[in-house]
């Protein structure tokens, strides 16, 4: 008759406890943290990987450049990979431990089960990546369940990315806290990213424009004007391809009406001589 009754999740977790089984990891300070990467280590993964170490005593990179959030005609197979460099990295930076999978290793010959992104999965990047975010989520949930992380850190360079892990992670019900890192940039504003090396000096220069069109939108006070005073910037480099420029809800990536208040992202993709970039910044209104 000692059987323990859990009626909800607090419960569940009291019930477990109580039997000893896992349990919340030392008190303070997370046990493990995952920094899930693609490798071609830049300083913006390095900043994942200290803001991990802040929230947990060990720090998990994981390197795997994952065929499943590729589309065909992307670059999967030119995708940079610097795998001695990375490991350098991340013994620089006090990783104490680095998984990087073979592709044969992670997935099975005949998988047929994934995560699905719903519709959010569908709207903005998701429009010009069709089952890009369902992908991401399958490959992240897999790497949840093998290093078992109490912690995962994610940049808000991949705002949508980071917005549908923290919404799979409520829908799952997973057992992790999402972090959320800043983005970081070059001095002249280029938002680091392992596509950047694919640029030419006059790629380069002419990708400066995404940065320079949303801190121009930042300065507006409303959702009109900041879409207009982007979009003008970057009308003004005509290198510049732009897939989409964007004023969303950062929860739900609903694009915001003219009476919104609180945070929204502006959220640009451009491609750029054969490159393909995004970033985004947070504008409070
Ligand atoms: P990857 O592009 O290698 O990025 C790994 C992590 O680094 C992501 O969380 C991304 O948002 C973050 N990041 C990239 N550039 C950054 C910058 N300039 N500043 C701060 N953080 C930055 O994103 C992926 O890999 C994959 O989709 C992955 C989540 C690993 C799933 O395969």
């Amino acid at each position: 008759m000692d059987v323990i009754v859990a009626g909800d999740r607090a419960e569940l977790a009291e019930a477990r406890r109580a039997l000893g089984i896992g349990g919340p990891a030392s008190p303070g300070k997370a046990a493990l943290a995952l920094v899930p990467t693609m490798g071609a280590l830049h300083e913006g993964h390095r900043s994942l990987m200290r803001l991990a170490g802040e929230h947990a005593e060990h720090v998990a990179v994981s390197i795997f450049v994952n065929p499943l959030q590729f589309g065909p005609g992307e670059d999967f197979s030119r995708y940079p990979r610097t795998f001695d460099d990375d490991l350098e990295v991340c013994a620089a930076e006090g990783v104490s431990m680095v998984f990087a999978p073979a592709a044969e290793d992670m997935y099975l010959p005949d998988r047929q089960v994934g995560v699905s992104a719903g519709k959010m999965g569908a709207v903005v990047e998701g429009a010009f990546r069709p089952g890009h975010l369902d992908g991401v989520l399958t490959v992240v949930l897999k790497l949840f369940n093998l290093v078992r992380p109490d912690v995962a850190v994610f940049g808000q360079k991949d705002a949508q990315q980071l917005a549908m892990i923290r919404r799979m992670v409520a829908d799952l019900d997973l057992p992790i806290s999402v972090v959320g890192a800043p983005t970081i940039r070059e001095a002249d504003g280029l938002a680091l990213s392992s596509r950047n090396r694919y640029l030419s000096p006059q790629d380069r220069q002419a990708a400066l424009a995404l940065s320079r069109a949303l801190f121009a939108g930042a300065g507006q006070r409303t959702p009109g004007e900041i879409r207009r005073v982007a979009r003008a910037v970057l009308a003004e480099e005509p290198s510049v391809a732009v897939d989409y420029l964007v004023l969303v809800d950062p929860a739900t990536f609903a694009e915001v009406g003219e009476g919104h208040t609180g945070e929204a992202i502006l959220a640009v993709a451009a491609r750029v001589g054969s490159t393909r970039l995004i970033d985004n910044v947070t504008i409070g209104l």
